[in-house]
Formats: C-alpha cells, structure tokens, sequence
C-alpha cells in the first residue's frame, strides 16, 4: 500500500475495494469524467470504480505505481477523489479527481503538494511530468499555483470532444525544493 499521507484538512491513503462505493458516487459525474482521457467510458458503468479498483489500480499498486484515494479529515470514511503517481511518464506522471461538491476549494492543490513532497523527498523522482485537456482550467491552475512550467500543447482526445489538445507540464525536483522553500 502507499503510504498514507496526511495535510491540513486531507487523509490520503491507498485505495482499497472497501473504497469503490464512495468512488463510484463521486467519479461518475460528467463534469469529472469529461476532463480525461478519452479511454475512461462514459455513460460510466454501474460497476466501474470496482471493477476499475480491482482490476487495475490493485494489481498495481506500490508497485511504480501509487494510487491514493482523498479523505476529509471530518469525514474521514468517504473517498472524494483520489490521486495518481506513476513511474513511466505516458508522458505525464500523475493524474487527478475529485468529487464535483469538494471543487474550488483549494483541496487538489492540498492533496498534490504532499503527494509531490513524497514524489521527490521519498520515491526519487527528478522530474514530474503533468498533462490536462487545454481548457481544463482548474486543472491547469493546480499546475500553476504549485510551480510547473508549462512546456508543450499536443493533440489530444478526451472524453469530451470539445477539446482537443492538451497541455503538458514539468517540474524538476529542485524547482519543487525552491518553490516549497518560498511558499
Ligand atoms: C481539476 C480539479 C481536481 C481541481 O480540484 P480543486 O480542489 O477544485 O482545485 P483547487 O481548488 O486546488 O484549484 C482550482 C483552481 O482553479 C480555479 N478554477 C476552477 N475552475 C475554473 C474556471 N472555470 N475558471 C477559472 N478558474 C477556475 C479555481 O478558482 C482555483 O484557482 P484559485 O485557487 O486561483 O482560485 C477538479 O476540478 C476536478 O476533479 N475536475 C474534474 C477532473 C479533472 O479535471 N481532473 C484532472 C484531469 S487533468
């Protein structure tokens, strides 16, 4: 399991099958789906977050590839959204949701600040690649707000196929160490 990483108002730990109701409820909603890579299926199927959960995300799991779901701290018994860190760049390293009532929050930004800590203080990554649907602006300023740099935009296919591009993201470790320092 990955180890469980905690924040202000957040919990983050591994996502277990015990999490599929709770990512059921929240992920399949179109406003999250929309956003994302044009393999997730939509209309999402009844038994999506657990078949998703035990078929993908499980066997994989801490094995250069860490998913965590996201808890409120006065909640903490319900996933909100999870998460994902991977070793092999496609090209990007980390993907994220998270329930539509939760937006706007600030919450991503919370989740994704330790979850880069972790990134580069524990597992050794040098360079964290990130991607979004160009126009996915919530997205993109989880991006901005925690120091990426923006590098490319490159054809893209989403679910939604009001977009078309997408914008890819770097952050070196030591650009990471700087930002934290000044932050
Ligand atoms: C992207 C997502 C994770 C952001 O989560 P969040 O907790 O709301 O993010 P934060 O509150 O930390 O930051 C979002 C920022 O985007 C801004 N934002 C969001 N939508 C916006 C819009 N339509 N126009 C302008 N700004 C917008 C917010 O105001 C905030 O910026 P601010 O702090 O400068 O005000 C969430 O919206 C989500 O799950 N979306 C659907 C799935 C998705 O897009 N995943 C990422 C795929 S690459």
């Amino acid at each position: 399991m990955p180890k469980t990483l905690t924040t202000d108002r957040l919990i983050l730990r591994g996502v277990t099958a015990a999490d599929a109701p709770a990512y059921q409820k929240y992920f399949n909603d179109y406003e999250v789906i929309r956003q994302l890579g044009h393999h997730v299926p939509w209309p999402y199927p009844e038994n999506g977050a657990a078949d998703f959960i035990q078929n993908v995300i499980l066997p994989e799991q801490d094995n250069d590839k860490w998913v965590w779901a996201i808890f409120l701290k006065t909640y903490p018994t319900e996933a909100i959204g999870a998460v994902d860190l991977w070793r092999k760049g496609s090209p990007e390293n980390r993907g994220f949701w998270l329930g539509r009532p939760f937006w706007g929050q600030g919450l991503m930004t919370e989740a994704v600040t330790i979850v880069m800590d972790y990134a580069f203080d524990e597992l050794g990554f040098e360079t964290l690649i990130f991607s979004n649907a160009k126009g996915n602006i919530g997205s993109r300023r989880v991006k901005e707000k925690t120091g990426a740099k923006l590098i490319d935009v490159q054809p893209g296919k989403m679910v939604d196929p009001i977009y078309t591009e997408v914008e890819i993201w770097e952050l070196h470790k030591y650009e990471w160490q700087a930002y934290r320092q000044n932050s």
